[in-house]
């Protein structure tokens, strides 16, 4: 199937890097449509970790074409890093970058505003990756960002620059003569990166058509999750763009009819990193055993992620609006050493969207752990009988395949039932 996606089920890292990775062995090109670097794919190659933020995927592979599509917010500071990043562990990126002339630029001003944000919200904060990402997309949509294809016209860059600083000084009351200094520092920066990000700006939506026209394999990569998503997601405790299949299409500029297959991403459990509900939720030696053994610490930020049940009312949400065609599941051996392994099959109080997802009252199915790891497991045959239970009683939740199980961060690691 030529053009697959490859999108969050849960409320983000759930392990897109790795699949997307292990999928991108056959792909000529990836492609993003949403998020910035809010995002962290982390994808181990050999002994060597590499964390992707805006990035896609494919570039760790040779010759594939990287799409920076037109729904994203990208900060051309911050991709300057992460291609010096990725060009010193041998990787060769010339010729495989494009950004969409349409897609909008992030700034130090969107960057200290959402800082700003959090900070003046106090136990409201959102708990967002402080990435400028809600700013930025604020400024699209009121209709002031600034364009990548603008960073092309030195005069229309600064005089819009120039509005956001100044914007910044008027209506921030306490801001600091020191942080607009500093600030000022940092758009010198950010109109020297801006220079330097002018060779990969090209009309992306005439090379993906191509591409598609020429039946090449192309991958699109999902950011963030569907419970992130800005419409259908947690409200007000999501990201701010679209994350869900149906925004793929916005974001590169391809009609529906175009996507072959949609693959649906999710942890063999559940984790978030920031503020919101989280039903399933343990905050006890389960959920310490998901966070030590999955080592659950956010890619951007460092910080420790909650952990929790697997929770299946949602999934199956996940599964509905995105219309996935198979699930690749993953972290699969975090659940090693467990004595016993809760699913949650619905609430007792509602549905979601519609429950209160504060209050909501998760129904438990109790599955028995198994003995040993199946971290050196590739046959799926090979599984312990109760893990072969768990994965059939997920599918029957979700009325939705599971095509591939990831049991460790290595490339290998993967059972394939493709
Ligand atoms: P993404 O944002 O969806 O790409 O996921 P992240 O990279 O933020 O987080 C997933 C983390 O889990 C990374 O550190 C991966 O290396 C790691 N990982 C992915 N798949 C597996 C797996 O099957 N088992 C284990 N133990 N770790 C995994
Ligand atoms: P990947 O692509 C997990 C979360 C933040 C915060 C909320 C809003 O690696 O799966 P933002 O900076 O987007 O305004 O933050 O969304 N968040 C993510 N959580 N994985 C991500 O991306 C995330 N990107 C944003 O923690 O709760
Ligand atoms: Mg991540």
């Amino acid at each position: 199937m030529p053009v697959t996606a490859v999108l969050g089920g849960q409320w983000g890292d759930e392990g897109k890097g790795k699949i997307i990775d292990y999928l991108s062995g056959e792909a000529d090109v990836v492609a993003r449509f949403q998020g910035g670097s809010n995002a962290g794919h982390t994808i181990l190659v050999g002994n060597k970790e590499i964390i992707l933020h805006q990035i896609p995927t494919g570039i760790l592979r040779e010759g594939i074409i990287c799409i920076l599509g037109n729904g994203m917010v990208i900060d051309p500071i911050n991709l300057l890093r992460e291609i010096n990043d990725v060009e010193s562990t041998g990787v060769n990126t010339d010729g495989r970058i494009f950004l969409s002339l349409n897609a909008h630029a992030v700034t130090p001003v969107h960057k200290f505003l959402d800082a700003y944000n959090e900070k003046k919200a106090g136990e409201k904060a959102i708990g967002t990756t402080r990435r400028g990402i809600g700013p930025a997309y604020t400024d699209k949509i009121r209709r002031t960002g600034i364009r990548i294809r603008d960073i092309e016209n030195s005069s229309l860059l600064r005089e819009k620059m120039q509005a956001q600083l100044d914007a910044v000084a008027t209506f921030i009351e306490d801001v600091t003569d020191e942080e607009i200094n500093s600030l000022k520092n940092e758009v010198k920066e950010f109109y020297r990166a801006c220079e330097k990000v002018k060779k990969y700006i090209a009309d992306t939506f005439n090379l993906i058509h191509e591409y598609i026209g020429e039946g090449k394999n192309i991958i699109l990569e999902g950011a963030q999750g569907t419970l992130l998503d800005i419409d259908h997601g947690t409200y007000p405790y999501v990201t701010s763009s679209n994350t869900i299949s149906g925004n793929i299409c916005c974001g590169l500029g391809i009609p529906p009819g175009k996507i072959d297959k949609i693959i649906g991403v999710f942890k063999a459990y559940n984790t978030r990193v920031g503020a919101g509900p989280f039903p399933t939720e343990q905050r006890n030696r389960y959920g310490e055993h998901l966070q030590q053994r999955g080592y659950e610490f956010g890619a951007t930020t460092r910080r420790k992620r909650r952990c929790g049940w697997f929770d299946a009312e949602l999934a199956r949400f996940a599964v509905k609006i995105n219309g996935f065609d198979y699930i690749a599941l993953t972290k699969f051996d975090v659940l090693d050493g467990l004595e016993e392994i809760k699913i949650c099959t619905h609430y007792k109080n509602g549905r979601y969207p519609d429950v209160d997802l504060d209050v909501a009252e998760p129904v438990y199915e109790t599955l028995p752990g198994w003995k040993g790891s199946v971290r050196d497991i590739r046959n799926f045959s090979d599984l312990p009988e109760e893990a072969i239970k768990f994965i059939r009683k997920i599918e029957d939740l979700l009325s939705t395949p599971i095509k591939i199980i990831s049991t460790g961060k290595e490339r290998n690691q993967i059972i394939s039932m493709e």
